[in-house]
């Protein structure tokens, strides 16, 4: 296995929308060293800001995010090219940069072209890489735009999968699952990041997938982290009231964190 260094940090960061920001001063760090990382919180209190911003997508108002110590939004060619494939999010709706006119193999294979490239060697083929989704080969030859939310969520991961990163962020990585194929994903991300020592960070409202893939959770609420824990200390001993509002709202979980 190649030595895994890659690193992304937020420093004091301010990023959002309005006049008020929705991330007031967040300082995180992914790593394959820190553990999976989980964000948890009310809708719209900014953690899809707080995931783009930390990609790069979305520029930050105050503060910085690093890559590698550089800072993303002012990297080079070199470090852009590498932080491409070595730092990759798969978003909410599960396009993730992927082209709906495309075929899935067409869309695959210019993934594994890149991590080649970029001094990745994967031996992986486009139908390899889809099954690690439990996407069968039928589906190399579908355009993106003709599949189904559930299908194009798990090619998203996929994609970013393929080119083996170091860092990956998952913003509501498994919304349009149905629960038996939520569990098979969550099962199975927790393997490849195991496995491949990757930095994870996760931000999602669904405890269980939290709960199986992050020893850290933070709570997001009102542009910082207002409690930090496992799953099972947020949801057994919530401090904060938001807190004790997602362990309540989350259903039926009396016992799965016991
Ligand atoms: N493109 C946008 N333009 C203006 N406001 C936005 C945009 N995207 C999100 N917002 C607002 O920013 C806030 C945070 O949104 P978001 O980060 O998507 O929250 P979350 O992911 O936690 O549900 C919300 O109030 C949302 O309405
Ligand atoms: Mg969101």
């Amino acid at each position: 296995m190649t030595a895994k260094t890659s690193s992304l940090s937020a420093h004091g960061l301010v990023a959002g929308y309005g006049s008020t920001p929705s991330i007031n001063g967040i300082d995180l760090l992914v790593s394959p060293s820190t553990g999976a990382i989980g964000i948890i919180g009310r809708s719209g209190v900014g953690k899809t800001t707080l995931i783009k911003t930390m990609t790069g997508e979305l520029k930050a108002r105050g503060g910085r995010v690093n890559f590698d110590g550089a800072t993303v939004g002012r990297l080079g060619m070199r470090d852009k090219k590498r932080f491409g494939v070595a730092v990759r999010s798969v978003a909410q709706n599960g396009f993730s940069g992927l082209d709906g006119r495309q075929t899935v193999e067409k869309a695959i294979e210019g993934e594994l072209a890149k991590a080649r490239k970029a001094g990745r060697a994967t031996g992986a083929s486009a139908e390899g890489a889809i099954a690690v989704m439990f996407l069968e080969p039928r589906f190399l030859k579908r355009t993106i735009s003709s599949l189904s939310g559930g299908e194009r969520q798990r090619l998203a991961l996929a994609a970013a999968l393929s080119t083996r990163p170091d860092i990956l962020l998952l913003d509501e990585p498994t919304t349009a699952l149905d629960q038996s194929l939520k569990d098979a994903v969550s099962r199975r991300l927790a393997e490849i990041v195991e496995e491949n020592n990757i930095g994870l960070l996760v931000a999602s409202h669904d405890l269980d997938l939290i709960n199986r893939l992050c020893p850290t959770v933070h709570v997001l609420d009102g542009g910082t982290f207002v409690e930090t824990g496992s799953v099972q200390e947020l949801l057994n001993t919530p401090k904060h009231a938001v807190t004790r509002e997602l362990a309540l709202v989350f259903p039926e979980t009396t016992g799965t964190f016991a």
